[in-house]
């Protein structure tokens, strides 16, 4: 039995194959990934160097929107559950550059379920986001209420959600979509709150602060995504399609990270307060309790106590933080 996973050079896939790998020697575990340069590319290369110390562990450069080269990946291997995390993420930069958003988000999309369903994959789990939400009043957010995106790339997300659902009318597939929130751990992503911050504490550079950082993350840790992800692929699953939220369902105002990273790195940071960004939402918060019913599981990890294992990662790391 093999697994494909997309966004195997990104933070979460990077994570997901390295545990599937470990875990299931004799498979095959399949990365592909652009290794696109939204990010550092030394980070990213630097994590598939990690996972191609694993022999079972196989790489192909394919952008999602080249549906040859990655129908090819399907004939070569018997692949029976893909985990589709590549996307073009991030929700400032989704104004800025809406094309890439829409190739890798809607088109990459498009082949890759397609693709699985036409080779007769088992499940397919693919990556949705909080931000699919909107703003909301009403927390902690469960899975049924109503979604209101509120940029291109929650959009993009909503669209990935409604043509899976499509898709599980007519497909034997177990489609399962993932709300993930705010996740972080090792290896992070530099374009997200931590790794941004640290990068501007330790190169003495500003730090631009929207809203006084007064806005709330539902923040996940990596190692209770990845356990998720493990009881979805070992989970009989009964029905066609389902949404999760994978949250810690624990809300932490960013000014209070702001203190807390400040403090542990003991620089004070330049900051540089901007108002609030309006395609940005002002708080998540969800609900975890249909996935940890469904799996049976406890999220463990809480962000207060790994902080400083992971400033401690950035110390050794942060030379690949930085942007080609
Ligand atoms: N990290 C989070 O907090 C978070 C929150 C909500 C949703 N998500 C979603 O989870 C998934 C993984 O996120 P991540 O944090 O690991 O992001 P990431 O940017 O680190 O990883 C995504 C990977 O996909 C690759 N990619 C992008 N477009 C591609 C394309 N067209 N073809 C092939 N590869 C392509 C990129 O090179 C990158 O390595 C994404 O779908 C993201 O939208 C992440």
């Amino acid at each position: 039995m093999n697994y494909l996973v997309t966004g195997s050079a990104g933070f979460i896939g990077f994570h997901v194959c390295n545990y599937l790998c470990q875990k299931y020697k004799k498979s095959k575990i399949i990365g592909v990934d652009n290794i696109n340069n939204f990010y550092s590319i030394k980070l990213k290369k630097k994590r598939l160097q990690q996972l191609k110390k694993f022999k079972n562990f196989q790489f192909n450069k394919i952008d999602l929107t080249n549906k040859n080269k990655l129908e090819k990946v399907f004939k070569k291997n018997k692949i029976k559950t893909v985990i589709h995390l590549a996307a073009q993420a991030g929700v400032r930069e989704s104004l800025k550059m809406p094309d890439s958003y829409f190739k890798s988000n809607f088109i990459g999309f498009l082949n890759i379920i397609s693709l699985s369903n036409n080779n007769k994959v088992k499940k397919f789990i693919f990556a949705s986001s909080s931000s699919v939400y909107g703003d909301k009043k009403k927390f902690p957010l469960l899975e049924n209420i109503k979604i209101n995106p509120k940029n291109i790339y929650s959009a993009s997300k909503k669209i990935n959600e409604d043509i899976a659902k499509d898709f599980s009318h007519i497909s034997k597939m177990k489609i399962l979509g993932l709300r993930f929130f705010t996740i972080y751990g090792i290896h992070g992503r530099p374009d997200m709150f931590i790794f941004k911050f640290l990068n501007s504490l330790f190169n003495k550079k500003k730090f631009y602060l929207f809203n006084k950082g007064n806005h709330h993350r539902d923040y996940t840790h990596i190692d209770d995504v990845v356990k998720i992800i493990l009881g979805l692929i070992k989970k009989n699953i009964k029905d066609n399609f389902y949404i999760f939220n994978v949250c810690s369902k624990k809300t932490v105002p960013i000014n209070k990270l702001v203190k807390l990273i400040s403090d542990k790195v003991k620089t004070k940071p330049l900051l540089i307060y901007r108002k609030r960004n309006k395609i940005e939402v002002l708080k998540t918060h969800g609900d975890n309790r249909k996935i940890l019913k469904f799996l049976n599981l406890k999220i463990e990890k809480k962000i207060f106590i790994e902080l400083p294992k992971i400033i401690d990662w950035y110390k050794k790391n942060r030379i690949w933080q930085i942007k080609n």
